[in-house]
């Protein structure tokens, strides 16, 4: 398939100051689109809103899914990419998952990187920014009827990020969600599906308004076995050992967490993929024995958590503050992708030297 290329003669002025997470959005983006059984019309073109009819399926019956990965820029001028043939393999899973078609992921990665080209003077150079790159499906035909649609949008956008959390490095505080469920066994937990994060938003909003952060999701059955939070994995140190949910079917395959499970290891840290029951990591809080608690993510990167709340009780973790563990692994995973440590594990592609 051609990749046709139509520039914006209107170029946005750029954000001055903090950038926050995914406000703003590059001069152009990638769009195809799906219909009788190919996709076709690639493009890249001006960012611009979508042409949807307001019944088109995705509106209704969230049958969408997305990606998140980041583009860096050092000091030498390279332009890194950072796993995004992973992101790229688990979007046709997740579109196989809601019956949405996969796509050629070499076409759509060479496309990426032509956006980024195009897009290059948009990638921030700061300490901790980076060019997010949201990859997205959604499904277009207009039609009421729930069934898989025919038709479909695939297209990619480009933000200029800083820090996910708006307090950037400093711990943060979850709270235990005892009621609410994100995912069970069979469902779409494991897939990055646009109704995970409407199902979610109730219990993140609820344990916003006592003061927390964000809510750590346990399993839909026992509600006793930690998931994940609401945009990253999670890993806990007690006793100098790394357990980190196992991988079940109701928690999203984090590619971080599965670079920071390499990274650990190869600091001879053990490292135990299990059920984590959330009474024996209060009990090792309570113990002395908990070290350090820290989520993964693309977006939020390494993100150490100083405090949870669960059945009434809040626990500190490491006096609140981020732990040796997490800082050790949060400085080599950001310097192999922005260049400063070597890329030892194959995970970078420099797109631009
Ligand atoms: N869990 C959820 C629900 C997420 O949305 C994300 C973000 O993508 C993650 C975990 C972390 O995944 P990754 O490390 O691939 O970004
Ligand atoms: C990411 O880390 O890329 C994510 O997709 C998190 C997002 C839901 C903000």
């Amino acid at each position: 398939m051609e990749l046709k290329i139509i520039k914006t003669e209107n170029k946005k002025a750029k954000p001055t100051g903090k950038l926050g997470f995914g406000k703003y959005f590059t001069d152009h983006m990638f769009i195809m689109e799906y219909e009788g059984g190919e996709w076709k019309n690639a493009r890249i073109q001006p960012y611009q809103d979508l042409h949807l009819a307001p019944s088109a399926s995705v509106l209704h019956y969230a049958q969408g899914v997305f990606e998140g990965a980041k583009a860096y820029k050092n000091s030498k001028g390279e332009i890194r990419l950072f796993r995004l043939n992973d992101n790229l393999d688990r979007m046709c899973d997740s579109a196989e998952r809601l019956c949405m078609p996969t796509f050629d992921k070499k076409f759509v990665y060479d496309a990426i990187k032509q956006l980024i080209f195009i897009d290059e003077d948009w990638i921030p150079t700061d300490e901790g920014t980076a060019l997010y790159i949201r990859p997205t499906m959604i499904a277009t035909e207009p039609a009421l009827g729930v069934h898989a649609s025919k038709t479909y949008y695939m297209y990619v956008i480009v933000s200029p990020v800083g820090a996910y959390y708006a307090h950037g490095l400093a711990p943060v505080k979850l709270l235990v969600e005892e009621n609410y469920v994100r995912a069970a066994k069979g469902g779409t937990g494991g897939h990055k599906v646009i109704g995970n994060y409407a199902a979610s938003m109730k219990a993140g909003e609820n344990a916003q308004a006592k003061g927390y952060d964000q809510a750590m999701w346990l399993d839909a059955k026992h509600h006793r076995y930690v998931e994940e939070v609401g945009a990253m994995n999670i890993f806990f140190v007690i006793d100098g050992v790394a357990y980190t949910p196992a991988l079940r079917g109701s928690i999203l395959p984090g590619i971080t967490r599965r670079s920071v499970i390499t990274l650990l290891k190869s600091h001879n840290i053990k490292v135990r993929e299990m059920n984590v029951d959330i009474r024996k990591v209060a009990e090792a809080a309570e113990n002395g024995k908990l070290n350090e608690i820290f989520g993964t993510g693309t977006a939020a990167v390494i993100s150490p958590v100083g405090w949870f709340g669960y059945h009434g009780k809040d626990y500190e973790v490491n006096k609140g503050e981020m732990g040796e563990i997490s800082k050790m692994i949060y400085d080599e995973l950001t310097g192999i992708q922005n260049g400063k440590y070597p890329d030892k594990f194959g995970w970078v592609d420099i797109i631009k030297k």
